[in-house]
This record gives C-alpha cells, structure tokens and sequence, in this order.
C-alpha cells in the first residue's frame, strides 16, 4: 500500500527524476509554489471528504434501520451537517487559502523596484519579446536571470492568447487592447517550456516558448552579448 502511494505521488508529481517540462507540481519559483501548494491542499482536502463519504456511506448501508422519529431526525442533521455547515467551512477555508495566494501572485501586491521588465507581444502564432531600452528582440524565447523578480507586460494583437510557463507561473491571459502583468521568478538556472494556454485559431498547439533561467553573472554576459551583435 505504502509503494502504492508513493508509486501514485511520484507519477502526479512526474514520476521523480527529471520534473516533466510541463509539470505544475515541479514549481522553480515562488509563484508556481504557492500554486502547487494550493493543488496539494485541496487535493488533501479533497481525498479526506471523499474517504469521509466512503465511511459514512458504508456504515449507513451496514446499519439497521431505527424508528421512524429517529431517523428523520438524522436525516435533518444531516441536511444542516453535511448540506450547510460542511460546504460553508469548505468555501471559507478555500478562499481563505486561495485569496491571499492569487493577491500574492499580482506584481501590485508587493512592489518590488528591482523587477525586471520584459515586453510579450502574441499574434498567431509568435511571442515576441522585447526588452525594454536595450533593442534586444526575441521570437518565442525569453531569457531570464534566476532569482530576480520579472514582471512580463503580456500584450496581444490579435485574438486572445494566454502566456503559460507551468514550472515559474500561473497562465495569464493576453486580451486585445490590454496590457496584463504577469510577475515570475526562477530559482534555478535552466530551460522552462512554456506555451500558448487559450485555443486562438489553427496554429494554437504550435506556439510554444522556450525561457531560459541564467545565473545573475550570465545574464548579464548574454545582454551584454545580444547588445553587442545589434
Ligand atoms: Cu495563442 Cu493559443
């Protein structure tokens, strides 16, 4: 039982070893963190109510019946129990989780002056990303130094695409005529899949962008070079 478990975990979580390029629950940064973490709660949550039910209704399928006073009693403890208070507490600890999460994760929760800005712009089916002040101008790659906040001001235009690097951040839509900010940070040099997360016409599967986590000391070096071969 216990290998079954682990067995279980290990291929939610990507089988071990290397994560799955795609995987929410191999978080490389702060923002997909606290996603993941969320996803395991209320995944915990979730298996908790479903084993409680089991119990319940296992036990009610065993039991005799009692007098017919008693068990309309329980049947309205129930429907106050499991129909009111139970979903109630539910939806209060869901967003007394979840709230604070999805503010944190707004690069306006927390200013952070030492952001990096980066600019996205999709059309079907590219990501173009520009850095600010420097002429430096990429199609479906971005390059990132580690353990600095980026803020990506998402823009579109054309239809609506969502920008998506499961491993750093949540999806953010990219919607025509509005600038949205998206704020991730890598914690470890390496190579993140991203892709395109809202269907925008026949070209949709084929958008994917490739970012690229370097050490402070190498960004630089690749600014310093991409700058240079402008
Ligand atoms: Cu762009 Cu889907």
């Amino acid at each position: 039982m216990r290998m079954l478990t682990a067995g279980g975990l290990a291929l939610l979580a990507g089988c071990g070893g290397e994560p799955a390029p795609y995987s929410t629950l191999a978080p490389a940064g702060p923002a997909a963190g606290s996603i993941a973490w969320l996803w395991w709660a209320m995944f915990g949550a979730g298996s908790l109510v479903l084993i409680a039910v089991c119990v319940i209704w296992l036990r009610a399928l065993c039991r005799a019946p009692a007098a017919e006073a008693v068990e309309r009693r329980r049947q309205r403890q129930w429907m106050v129990g499991g129909g009111l208070l139970l979903p109630s507490l539910s939806i209060v600890l869901l967003l007394a989780f979840g709230i604070p999460i999805g503010h944190r994760l707004q690069p306006g929760a927390s200013p952070d002056g030492d952001a990096l800005r980066i600019d996205i712009t999709a059309r079907q089916w590219q990501w173009r990303v520009r850095y600010p002040d420097t002429g430096i101008e990429l199609l479906d790659a971005l390059h990132i130094p580690v353990g600095r906040s980026v803020d990506l001001y998402l823009r579109t235009e054309d239809v609506i695409h969502a920008f998506w690097v499961p491993r750093l951040a949540g999806k953010l839509d990219m919607i025509p005529g509005r600038t949205n900010v998206l704020r991730l940070r890598a914690d470890a040099p390496g190579h993140y899949q991203g892709l395109c997360a809202e269907y925008c016409g026949v070209g949709h599967a084929h958008m994917p962008i490739l970012v690229e986590a370097h050490a402070p000391a190498d960004f630089a070096d690749w600014l310093e070079a991409q700058r240079n071969a402008r």
